[in-house]
């Protein structure tokens, strides 16, 4: 019988379809979110506005270093850590904030864990930017070597939460890759090209179009990290990938498809941006029972169609 669990970050994109999924579910969520300026925060806003729906979801709002952690954890199950500062680009020049957001937050959420005594599992969401340009499939058990600040604290974060790791508290680490899907942030690719096509607007493309991404459905993303509150699994990095190896150029094809002629203009790749991704599965296969559902396709014509009809 679910019980309750905490997710950080419950105003994020990810963390506020996670958090609706367990409150539909019979969760009791305690949501936290400290409504960052990462992106604009009314996005945020609206989104725990949606959330309200749901009776057994909360909202705390304020910062994972400032609150009093201890009382939010307090009988929790399962805590979903999710908070963090994302984007690539954003971080050279910032690193302040992302160890801010990323280390200094995590530290904490680890330490309330252990002392509450009722959480048996921590879920970390970590990133596949952790693994670089390194040899691909990304294998769990390889190097990492990441090239930006946001990818080198995730590392650190995710390092942290497996080394506290232990028959009290189990913690897992999963490792996204590139997600997408209704409610995507603002400074993501997929959303900024849909939109650009859909306002009639040139794409700006940094790079030639043939860099790649394993990329990851929401809802799929949702159900692995569900998966890996329950599975019997601890002290292990997983990657969560979406299965399909595509490019920018399959990216742009479906979107001609879906709303017809667009302008591309080409620019110097951005620094800390990786070419390719691709998850190696066997470990969230063989770990969570775990396989991606959605088809890119699929799933981006789903974002596309609600980038057509913002939320009233
Ligand atoms: N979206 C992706 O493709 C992707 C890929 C890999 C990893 N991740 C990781 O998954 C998590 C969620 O990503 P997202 O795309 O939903 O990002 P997001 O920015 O939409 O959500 C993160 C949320 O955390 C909150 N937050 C940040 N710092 C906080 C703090 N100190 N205290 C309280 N709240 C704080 C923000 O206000 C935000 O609402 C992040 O940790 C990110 O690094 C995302």
């Amino acid at each position: 019988m679910p019980d309750t669990c905490v997710v950080t970050g419950a105003a994020g994109f990810i963390g506020s379809h996670l958090s609706g999924s367990l409150a539909r579910s019979g969760w009791t969520v305690r949501g936290v979110d400290a409504f960052t300026d990462a992106y604009d925060p009314s996005e945020k806003r609206a989104r725990a506005e949606a959330l309200r729906g749901e009776p057994s979801f909360q909202l705390l709002e304020g910062d994972l270093t400032a609150l009093d952690l201890d009382s939010l954890v307090d009988g929790a199950e399962v805590v979903y850590h999710l908070a963090g500062r994302a984007g690539v680009r954003a971080s050279f020049g910032s690193e302040d904030k992302y160890e801010h957001d990323n280390i200094e937050a995590t530290e904490r959420v680890i330490g309330a864990c252990r002392r509450a005594g009722s959480v048996r599992r921590l879920v970390f969401a970590s990133s596949s930017s952790v693994y670089g340009n390194g040899p691909r499939p990304f294998r769990e058990e390889g190097r990492l070597e990441p090239i930006s600040p946001y990818a080198r604290t995730k590392m650190q974060a995710e390092r942290l939460c497996l080394a506290a790791s232990g028959p009290e508290l189990e913690t897992v680490a999963l490792r996204y890759f590139t997600v997408y899907g209704p409610g995507q942030r603002p400074d993501m690719g997929l959303r900024i090209f849909a939109e650009a096509a859909l306002a009639g607007e040139p794409l700006q493309v940094l790079g030639d179009g043939t860099q790649s991404r394993d990329f990851t459905y929401v809802e799929d993303v949702v159900a692995a990290t569900r998966r890996a509150a329950e599975a019997p699994v601890a002290g292990l990095a997983i990657n969560i990938g979406g299965g399909a190896i595509v490019s920018l150029l399959d990216v742009f094809e479906l979107l001609r498809r879906e709303v017809g002629p667009i302008r591309i203009e080409n620019h110097p790749m951005a620094r800390g941006d990786v070419y390719h991704t691709e998850a190696d599965h066997t470990r969230a296969r063989t770990q969570l029972g775990f396989r991606a559902q959605v088809s890119f396709p699929e799933g981006y014509h789903r974002q596309i169609d609600s980038l057509r009809r913002p939320p009233a």
